[in-house]
């Protein structure tokens, strides 16, 4: 048995204890992936893949320009999408800081950006109504007093070189800085309402001969502590390798509700539109944004959020595929975001290729195909007061047909007992996907 996170109205009174009510209701957020890895453009692993050595990998700070960098552009079009909440890599495992840290001169201030970039950030998401998230890496392949391990970009050096790198490194020194840069993160930019870290590789990616770090490595304990001693109430990931306040799938759709022991908890799917979080100028392996649509619907359906992820160019902008994504957003949203914020899962069982969300008394239908004039919905006989399609709140009819009805050549024989049948029109609704509103009789749901 698990229990159900459904939030039942905008409030999200039922929203399960522990986790910030904003979190459940909103359901949609960007995840933006900016960093020096936007000007080789090839992966925001690209150190790592390329085993590129930290003094060559630091020459792209100094071509660092991004003079179009505009974050107010970057939150109105969040916005417009229907994301509710924008969360930005304050550091990736490259280690260059986006913000002013007193912890290090790898930061955008020493670039010929010149200035604090997070600063910006926080205050344009704010000013969008929106709230802030911030991402961090647990990682961190400039810092030397991380260890080289079997994820740094140094790991197949020969094995004296290694033995070289390691004299003198310490993680009880790196530790410090981790934690002192989360403490200046969370303590100069106001109200941070999310927190991303990112990621631990003890146990699932561990490596043969360097092996991985985990909850020790960062003292995650102490690192989780003082997040929420410096912002109650933030939401927090479970990637410290140890429990937090959602999971976070990534790069896959689950398919049913995502459970801890039998019990359902709050999750969030992160998704890229084509495989790379960082700007990836020859990745062309773009997810359409009508698959996209229905991957945020498609989550809801099982209580979920989807984290979308948008990399920026070194020049501060949107590139024109992701634009063409959150636009395809806006349009749909506007007509349907009902569906979407505030709802989650519904306890009635839905037809093969759609989806239902419910919010209260609101079922909402999502087609991902559209059927000939009928669509039989199990369980809802006599559970209906009004149906309509949510783009043109235009009515639909309904019947319950007699299940002993026999099939003829020109009627429609009946469905399993309890089984209601919806008329749709012959033409399918000019939107990425159609959804049906579905106004369930008092005592229905
Ligand atoms: C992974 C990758 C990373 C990305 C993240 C987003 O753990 O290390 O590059 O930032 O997932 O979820």
């Amino acid at each position: 048995m698990t229990t159900t996170l459904t939030p039942t109205d905008t409030d999200v009174d039922t929203a399960p204890e522990g986790i910030a009510p904003w979190f459940v209701h909103d359901r949609f957020g960007m995840f933006v992936h900016w960093g020096l890895y936007a000007l080789p453009a090839r992966h925001e692993w690209v150190m790592n893949y390329e085993k590129i050595p930290t003094e060559q990998y630091e020459k792209y700070a100094k071509y660092f320009d991004p003079d179009l960098y505009d974050p107010r552009a970057w939150a109105r079009a969040a916005k417009a999408a229907g994301m509710k909440y924008v969360v930005l890599t304050t550091k990736h495992h490259e280690g260059f800081c986006l913000w002013d840290t007193r912890l290090t001169d790898y930061k955008a201030t020493n670039t010929p950006a010149g200035r604090d970039l997070v600063r910006e950030f926080v205050d344009a998401v704010r000013a969008e109504g929106l709230r802030v998230g911030f991402y961090h890496s647990l990682l961190d392949w400039h810092h030397p007093d991380f260890t080289i391990d079997g994820r740094h970009p140094r790991r197949d050096d020969s094995p004296d070189e290694i033995a070289r790198l390691q004299e003198g490194r310490d993680m009880a020194k790196y530790r410090e800085y981790l934690h002192g840069q989360v403490r200046e993160l969370l303590t100069d930019y106001g109200r941070i309402d999310y927190l991303f870290y990112d990621f631990s590789y003890e146990v699932e990616h561990h490596h043969p001969v360097w092996g991985g770090k985990g909850k020790d490595d960062w003292g995650s304990q102490e690192l989780l502590a003082l997040t929420r001693e410096l912002q109650p109430g933030i939401v927090v990931n479970d990637r410290l390798a140890i429990p937090g306040d959602i999971v976070t799938p990534e790069q896959y759709q689950p398919s049913e509700p995502m459970t801890v022991d039998g019990v359902e908890v709050p999750w969030e799917a992160c998704q890229t539109i084509n495989g790379s979080w960082g700007y990836f100028r020859d990745n062309h392996n773009h997810k359409a944004p009508e698959l996209m649509i229905r991957m945020l619907i498609d989550g809801v359906s099982k209580n979920g959020n989807m984290l979308l992820n948008v990399g920026p160019t070194a020049r501060g902008e949107l590139d024109a595929v992701a634009t063409h994504a959150l636009d395809a957003f806006a349009e749909w949203m506007r007509r349907h975001d009902r569906s979407i914020h505030g709802a989650g899962a519904s306890a009635f069982e839905a037809p093969v290729d759609a989806r239902y969300t419910q919010r209260g008394d609101r079922l909402y239908l999502h087609l991902f195909s559209w059927p000939f004039e009928h669509i039989h919905l199990p369980g809802l006989a006599g559970k209906v007061e009004y149906a309509q399609l949510l783009n043109d709140a235009s009515e639909l009819s309904f019947r319950e047909i007699d299940p002993s009805t026999p099939a003829l050549t020109t009627g429609m024989g009946g469905q399993p007992a309890g089984t209601l049948t919806l008329q749709l029109p012959v033409v399918r609704p000019d939107v990425a996907i159609p959804v049906v509103e579905i106004f369930l009789r008092e005592g229905a749901r």
